[in-house]
C-alpha cells in the first residue's frame, strides 16, 4: 500500500515500486481533469515518464479522461539540428502519449530545437504559456545531479527559458535512455522560475540511482547545486517516489493508505493544494 508523508513542507508519496507510482500519478492528473477539463499540463520526457504515460493510456481507453480540451507544454527539447527527428524529445511524447489519447496537435506546444534564434523561440514559447493562461499542473522528473527540466547545477531561481549547455553526466544519462546517434550538447528548458510559477507541480522519481538528487532536493540547502530543491520554495508540490528513490530520507515511516482511497487522500491532505 502507498503512503504518505510530509518532509520540509512538501508532501511526499511513496509507492513501492515505479508501476504503483505511475498509476499513482496518472490517478492525480485524471483527479485534476476532472475539475479542469481544459486545464494546461507542463509535461516531461524520460524513463520514469513511460508508466506515468502508459497509465494515463489506460485510463483514456476507459474512457474515464478527455483530453480534447487539455493543453500541455514541454519542458524541454534538444537544441541541435544534426540528431534525427525521431530521436527529438517530441518524438519521444508523439510515441509514449500525443499518439494515443485525444489531444489535439493545435494544443501542443514544444521548444523548437531547430530554431535559428534561440531568444526569439524563447519568448515565442513563454507567450504561448501566458496565452493559455499559464501552467495548471507541471510533471516532473529529476536528473541525478538534481536537474528540473534541463536547468542543470548552477541554474538559478530566476532563470527563464532559454539555452543550456548540458553537463557530462546529464549527456551519459539522456545516451543511456534514448540512444541518441549523437548525444547533442546544448538543449532549450523553460527555466527554474517559469516552473515555479505553475499552480501545482508533481515531481516523479524511481530508483535507487535518484536517491541522492531526492535527498537533497527535500533535505539539502535550498539552492542552485540542486536545482529541484528550489520546489520547497512553491506552495503547492508533491513528490511521488518510489521506495527505491526514497531510501536515502531520514525517516521512511510513513502512513500507509489504500491506492482506492488517493483521490479522498489527496483532497482532505493537500487542501491548499487541491484548491484551484
Ligand atoms: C532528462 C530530462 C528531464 C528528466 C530527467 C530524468 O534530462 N530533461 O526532464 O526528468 O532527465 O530522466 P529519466 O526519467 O530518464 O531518468
Amino acid at each position: 500500500m502507498p503512503s504518505v508523508r510530509y518532509l520540509n513542507g512538501i508532501k511526499i508519496i511513496l509507492a513501492k515500486d515505479k508501476k504503483t507510482g505511475g498509476r499513482i500519478v496518472a490517478s492525480l492528473i485524471q483527479e485534476f481533469l476532472k475539475s479542469k477539463k481544459n486545464g494546461v499540463l507542463g509535461l516531461a520526457t524520460g524513463e520514469t515518464m513511460i508508466p506515468v504515460y502508459k497509465n494515463l493510456i489506460g485510463i483514456y481507453r476507459k474512457n474515464k479522461i478527455d483530453f480534447s480540451g487539455v493543453k500541455t507544454f514541454n519542458l524541454d527539447e534538444y537544441f541541435d539540428n544534426e540528431i534525427k527527428d525521431r530521436e527529438r524529445l517530441r518524438n519521444f511524447m508523439d510515441k509514449n502519449f500525443f499518439n494515443h489519447v485525444s489531444i489535439q496537435g493545435k494544443n501542443i506546444n514544444f521548444l523548437d530545437g531547430k530554431t535559428t534564434n534561440v531568444s526569439d523561440e524563447c519568448r515565442r514559447y513563454e507567450e504561448e504559456i501566458k496565452k493559455a493562461g499559464g501552467i495548471d499542473l507541471q510533471i516532473l522528473g529529476i536528473g541525478r545531479n538534481g536537474h528540473v527540466g534541463f536547468n542543470e547545477p548552477g541554474s538559478s531561481m530566476r532563470s527563464r527559458t532559454r539555452r543550456v549547455k548540458l553537463k557530462e553526466s546529464t549527456k551519459k544519462d539522456n545516451n543511456q535512455f534514448f540512444k541518441l546517434s549523437k548525444v547533442p550538447e546544448y538543449a532549450l528548458t523553460i527555466g527554474v522560475a517559469n516552473i515555479l510559477e505553475a499552480r501545482k507541480i508533481i515531481l516523479v522519481a524511481f530508483g535507487k540511482n535518484k536517491s541522492a538528487a531526492v535527498k537533497l532536493a527535500l533535505e539539502g540547502k535550498i539552492g542552485n547545486k540542486i536545482p529541484a530543491s528550489f520546489l520547497r520554495k512553491h506552495n503547492n508540490v508533491i513528490f511521488v517516489v518510489d521506495e527505491s528513490a526514497a531510501s536515502k530520507l531520514q525517516d521512511v515511516n510513513m502512513s500507509r493508505f489504500a491506492l482506492r482511497k488517493l483521490p479522498t487522500l489527496v483532497r482532505e491532505k493537500t487542501k491548499a493544494n487541491l484548491e484551484h
